[in-house]
């Protein structure tokens, strides 16, 4: 269970999960069971958050955590919450471009947080909610925050494919694999092998460059994969643990170096988009964006899922006005 021995006047800290879906109720209850912060669960749908409330509540004592959940349709319930998470969304269906889902998710990202942030407006923001990078651009506009307290999920998900991948090829713990990918949420994302290692080995002293290619290749459909194979509906166990270790890192103040979509100025020669980038993570947000040498291969790489995910804003951008 993670070590929650923060200062008294710092507890208990609240986490407002808008969307009470597959990844947003995931999520309420890894906060809760490892007792890291009451949860807020507000959704669209009445009486959704309201059970799924209802039922992680009797976890409590089966799992020993003293943390609280609320289930609400009132964001007025969700005031002075350190954090905000957007998972509300739909998926993309049959039929629907890229850019149909980025006009429907976009109006629900920018219509939850404007009511969350409405009633905590010291909070800092996770996306979630698809097309990521582009949701986490728009989320930033709609917010009026500074960039380092807008962030979206994504990087933290596909190293953690990576990292099952690259454990199970070598039977190793996945633990022992340190796995880096960046780019966007996207086919186009950029696993990095130069910045992948096996308990301080170079993955690619350990793994045949063609069968890295594949392993790379499975890393990037990760998310189709499972689609597939659930035929309706997404993932949402790696994406909510993914979305806690987020949290964790902010709310324990752990200043850990993830992948996240951050808000670039400049940095690997790019600017005015947010990407999947390696940050320090703290109580504040976003405390520093690395900038790695990348091979000339990784730099095109990155550019190209830069440009693709750029391509994108201005479509999000349209629905600033409404
Ligand atoms: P889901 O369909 O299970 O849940 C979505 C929830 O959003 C539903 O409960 C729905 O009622 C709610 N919702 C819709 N409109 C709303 C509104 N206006 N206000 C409040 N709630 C609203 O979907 P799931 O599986 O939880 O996925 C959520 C989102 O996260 C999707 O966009 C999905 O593509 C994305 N996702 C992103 C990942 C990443 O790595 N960034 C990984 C996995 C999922
Ligand atoms: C995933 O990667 C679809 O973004 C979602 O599982």
């Amino acid at each position: 269970m993670t070590d929650t021995s923060l200062p008294l006047t710092h507890l208990p800290r609240q986490v407002t999960v808008v969307g009470a879906g597959n990844v947003g109720s995931t999520l309420a209850q890894r906060i809760l069971e490892h007792n890291l912060a009451n949860v807020v669960l507000v959704d669209i749908v009445s009486g959704r958050p309201q059970g799924v409330a209802l039922d992680l509540s009797q976890t409590a004592g089966s799992e020993g955590h003293n943390r609280t959940i609320i289930g609400t349709n009132d964001y007025q319930d969700t005031a002075k919450s350190d954090i905000v998470v957007i998972t509300a969304g739909l998926p993309r269906r049959p039929g629907m471009t890229r850019d149909d889902l980025t006009q429907v998710n976009g109006k629900i990202v920018a219509d939850t947080l404007r009511q969350a942030l409405a009633v905590s407006p010291h909070a800092s923001v996770i996306v979630v909610t698809n097309p990521l990078d582009v949701m986490t651009y728009l989320a930033w506009k709609v917010s009026g925050l500074p960039p380092h307290r807008v962030m979206g999920m994504a990087g933290v998900l596909d190293s953690a494919r990576f990292q099952t991948f690259l454990a199970w090829e070598l039977g190793v713990p996945p633990r022992d694999v340190s796995a880096m990918v960046l780019g966007g949420h996207g086919d186009l994302m950029v696993p990095l092998p130069s910045y992948t290692t096996v308990s301080g080995i170079p993955v690619t002293e350990l793994i045949s460059a063609p069968r890295l290619g594949e392993l790379i290749e499975r890393t990037r459909n990760g998310g189709a994969e499972i689609v597939q194979l659930l035929k309706q509906g997404g993932a949402y166990y790696a994406p909510a643990s993914s979305a806690y270790v987020m949290v964790e890192a902010m709310l324990l103040n752990q200043r850990r170096i993830l992948p996240i979509a951050a808000y670039l100025t400049g940095q690997y020669g790019l600017d005015d988009l947010y990407l999947g980038v390696p940050c320090r993570l703290g109580q504040g947000g976003i405390e520093d964006i690395l900038e790695l040498t990348l091979t000339p291969g990784e730099q095109v790489a990155l550019v190209r899922s830069a440009a693709s995910v750029k391509a994108q804003i201005p479509q999000a951008l349209v629905l600033l006005g409404s």
